[in-house]
């Protein structure tokens, strides 16, 4: 890995540290669903704590409309959630970007970055303010790193130190690892919604892997591109050729794409609708595909068992409904007990994992949704490659020092 200034290169003490931190979590009706992306923020404040600083969070939630506040994309509740955490009142600021007054060992959560306006943008006035808040600045939002804003890239330019938080190192870590020389056969599952969404990461894992296995609305695509009746199944009909494009470059690879040979279906979406196991042959008109069937999560266990190194983002069915939660069940359960380095990423997927009890069992486990799939994909991260820049120059002001 490149140079990245650290924590333990840096005194802490009596300093104010500004940490952008992805809390981006799942909220309804004012409860976080999933605390996967708070719990793992924990050891990084602690740790900057003990060593006696003042601490500022920020972060963003979702995608609000920049310059007003609206209470549905507040962080309140994870402040709520990181006073419980850490067992002290961690109180939410809604005007921050002018300055914070505070004590040490105090730890305060900004209120949404998004709401301000110029974040999304990386406005360099913004950037410079932020930066301003703080003497040193750290990225621990691996999450959030695919994005160039002034939280994430703006602010690393101008805060006078800038350093990569634990988190965002053991991330590009562990990342690194699953794929520099991974071992062979590879096997990818790529599901969720959109083929569109995932369009350059199914182009690039197809000239990688040794198995690609498709899920939820995109392989609903595939089957349809390949000639399948879906019925009423989420799909992208606009999509229909450029999937058909991707199965050919499959083929002159050498990847296998895994398309289901039964499926489960429902008459609609909903939690009580009945569940019915089908031939991907047979589906009518009026059909919803929700689940992969038996026999394809029985040939599933058996290409997993084979595997060497296993990514995996995105579920296969509409797990969140029991009837149709098997096939990702199966799924989670099989890269649990294989032996293969597997690593998975996406919020969806984190559901999953949780939900199947199999977070011990997967060898990394990423914070990163789109973070996690750029870096697959190869690409570098605007917010990992600003801290670079920014570690080059430190590196050479401390020799200057040194002279
Ligand atoms: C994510 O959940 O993928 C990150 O928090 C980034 O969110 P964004 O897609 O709204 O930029
Ligand atoms: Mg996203």
């Amino acid at each position: 890995m490149s140079i990245l200034v650290k924590i333990a290169d840096l005194d802490l003490s009596n300093k104010t540290v500004l940490i952008r931190e992805d809390y981006n979590v799942p909220i309804k009706n004012h409860e976080i669903v999933d605390d996967t992306r708070i719990t793992a923020t924990l050891p990084t404040i602690k740790q900057v704590l003990d060593e006696g600083a003042k601490v500022i969070l920020v972060s963003h939630l979702g995608r609000p409309e920049a310059g007003k506040y609206d209470e549905a994309f507040s962080l309140a509740p994870v402040a709520k959630s990181l006073s419980t955490k850490l067992g002290i009142e961690v109180p939410i600021i809604k005007n921050w970007v002018d300055g914070i007054e505070m004590s040490n060992y105090q730890v305060v959560l900004c209120e949404n970055v998004r709401f301000e306006e110029g974040e999304v943008n990386n406005n360099e006035e913004l950037s410079r303010k932020m930066a301003q808040l703080c003497q040193i600045y750290i990225n621990d939002a691996f999450a959030t790193a695919h994005r160039a804003q002034a939280s994430t890239h703006g602010v690393a330019k101008y805060a006078s130190v800038s350093a990569a938080g634990p988190l965002l190192i053991s991330e590009l870590k562990a990342l690194t690892k699953a794929l520099r020389n991974p071992e062979k056969p590879i096997v990818a599952i790529i599901g969720g919604a959109k083929v569109s969404t995932k369009l350059t990461i199914l182009e690039t894992l197809l000239e990688k892997v040794d198995t690609l296995i498709l899920g939820g609305g995109i392989v609903n695509t595939f089957l349809k591109a390949t000639g399948y009746e879906i019925g009423k199944s989420l799909h992208e009909s606009n999509l229909l050729d450029i999937s058909k494009k991707l199965i050919e470059k499959a083929k002159k690879s050498n990847c296998d794409i895994f398309l289901p040979e039964d499926v489960i279906t429902g008459d609609s979406f909903d939690e009580n609708t009945v569940a019915k196991t089908k031939l991907a042959s047979d589906i009518e008109k009026d059909d919803i595909i929700m689940d992969i069937g038996p026999n394809t999560a029985k040939q599933l266990n058996e290409v997993i068992k084979k595997a060497k190194t296993i990514l995996w983002n995105g579920p296969l069915g509409v797990f969140e409904f029991e009837q149709f939660s098997e096939g990702t069940k199966n799924l989670a359960q099989a890269i649990a007990s294989s032996s293969a380095y597997s690593v998975a990423g996406g919020g969806d997927t984190i559901a999953a994992i949780s939900k199947f009890k199999v977070e011990k069992s997967i060898s990394y486990i990423s914070t990163g949704g789109g973070a996690f799939l750029e870096f697959v994909e190869g690409k570098k991260l605007p917010a990992v490659a600003i801290l670079e820049e920014a570690a080059r120059v430190w590196v050479a002001m401390e020799k200057g020092r040194e002279l």
